[in-house]
């Protein structure tokens, strides 16, 4: 089955979109951006859904994890390596502590499209258009850059561009290599409690590597990982104009990233997003909130993955600390007596927003990690597997959530609150999490 064109996507009314004042210059945007390159390249993203399969079957864990919102001036090389060291520090913690492989996906070069709650913004009595993420306006309060400019779809794709290939360049080019355990764990983690654990972990990582080293066994999997990205699918003229035919098999693949995702404001059975992404080949995930019954989600899983093929969908619970006792469980039970084949995913972040007292909008570290513990109890209770995280985070040394073993507090918020978008954990309390979560594993 062909992909559908865009305008008929769009006669399905998709909700989220930009409002951009100027048609004929959308469709100038589209026809540059079907012209460039693809960014990544099919046989990757099967890669990565065979990995998934693994995390569907209960024999491997996923960590997913970036910023909620990435910026075109926040691609840096600072920035990128910074996310990285923190997401591979995650995942030597998981590995090692729960002995189990982690499958690692940057929620990065692509994350520049943003939901919002509300379509305008209104200070001091000035309405504006809300901020939807760098790909479709600014983040300043002035009409000119709040004004959807599509010109922004060309420099997301150029900004994807150069993160990825740095992302390229760190991950097989000696920055990953396990020998460097211990050079990731410089700057201010490295004086803080998790910084101090994670020592131990990589001095016994180097016993390890120094033992294999003197059986003369050297194996391809010190020196390079594996890692892939994702992003929420949300812009529609983005997403199509990046949809390819893939030569060796004839099948559409988007490939502005290997893993897309459809958000919990856009995954309606017969809209333009499920549509979409019902046609590409990419492994896709679904963020699931406490409305979906199990009835939705074995319909998307039937219009998603008609042949039921694991690793091919996940699905992204974010339900809150406080509802995930009560809404996991249904959902879960009725889709695995279904048959259907999934990965189970936890979004511990998206639940558990709240205003501060100081006016900044955060997230508790204690309700994240209840959350996570939450899932882990669902599963443990079903029998089904926990199959994985996806995190708000960032490799420096933000206040944006509250809480954690270094405790940031409400009015710590406005020291370093940095994020466009939704408060992320900063590198402190992602590696705590990482501790917290292998020992949840451990036990699963
Ligand atoms: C997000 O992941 O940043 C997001 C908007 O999530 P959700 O669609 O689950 O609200
Ligand atoms: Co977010």
């Amino acid at each position: 089955m062909s992909v559908p064109d865009l305008a008929s996507l769009h006669a399905l009314g998709p909700s989220q979109q930009p409002d951009y004042p100027d048609r004929a210059a959308v469709d100038v945007a589209v026809a540059r951006l079907r012209t460039l390159p693809p960014l990544v390249f099919a046989g990757e993203c099967d890669e990565l859904t065979e990995k998934l399969a693994d995390v569907a079957h209960g024999k491997a864990f996923l960590l997913q994890g970036g910023d909620c919102a990435e910026t075109f001036a926040g691609a840096t090389a600072d920035n990128v390596r910074n996310k990285l060291r923190v997401l591979l520090q995650m995942a030597v913690v998981l590995t090692y502590a729960a002995s189990v492989p982690v499958v690692k996906v940057g929620r990065l070069a692509g994350q520049y499209a943003k939901p919002r709650s509300s379509n305008s913004e209104t200070r001091e009595g000035v309405t504006l258009p809300a901020y939807r993420g760098d790909a479709v306006n600014g983040f300043d309060f002035t009409e000119a850059a709040r004004t959807p400019d599509p010109q922004r779809l060309i420099e997301a794709y150029h900004s994807s561009a150069s993160t990825l290939n740095l992302v390229r360049a760190f991950v097989t080019g000696g920055y990953a290599d396990l020998r460097q355990v211990h050079t990731w764990n410089t700057d201010f983690v490295s004086t803080s409690p998790a910084g101090r654990r994670y020592e131990q972990i990589a001095n016994e990582i180097d016993r390890a590597m120094r033992f294999m080293s003197a059986i003369g066994a050297d194996p391809d999997e010190f020196h390079r990982v594996d890692f892939h990205t994702c992003h929420e699918a949300l812009v529609l003229e983005y997403e199509h104009a990046l949809t390819r035919i893939d030569s060796r098999t004839g099948n559409p693949y988007d490939v502005s990233g290997h893993f897309v995702w459809i958000g919990e404001r856009t995954h309606e059975l017969d809209g333009a997003h499920v549509e979409l992404l019902s046609h590409v080949h990419n492994p896709i995930g679904v963020k699931v909130g406490p409305a979906s019954t199990a009835d939705d989600l074995i319909a998307l899983a039937g219009k998603l993955n008609p042949d039921n093929r694991a690793g091919r969908l996940t699905f992204i619970s974010r339900m809150g600390a406080g509802r995930i006792a009560d809404s996991l469980p249904p959902l879960v039970d009725k889709v695995t007596a279904a048959g259907i084949e999934v990965a189970w995913v936890c979004d511990p972040m998206h639940g558990n927003t709240f205003e501060s007292s100081t006016g900044y909008k955060t997230r508790r570290f204690e309700d994240v990690i209840s959350e996570v513990q939450g899932f882990f109890d669902v599963h443990r209770s079903l029998g089904t597997w926990p199959g994985g995280i996806h995190v708000e985070l960032t490799g420096d040394d933000v206040t944006e959530c509250v809480g954690g073993g270094e405790p940031v507090t409400e009015i710590d918020l406005n020291s370093r609150y940095e994020s466009v978008c939704d408060p992320r954990l900063n590198r402190v309390q992602s590696l705590e999490l990482a501790f917290l979560v292998a020992e949840m594993l451990r036990t699963a």
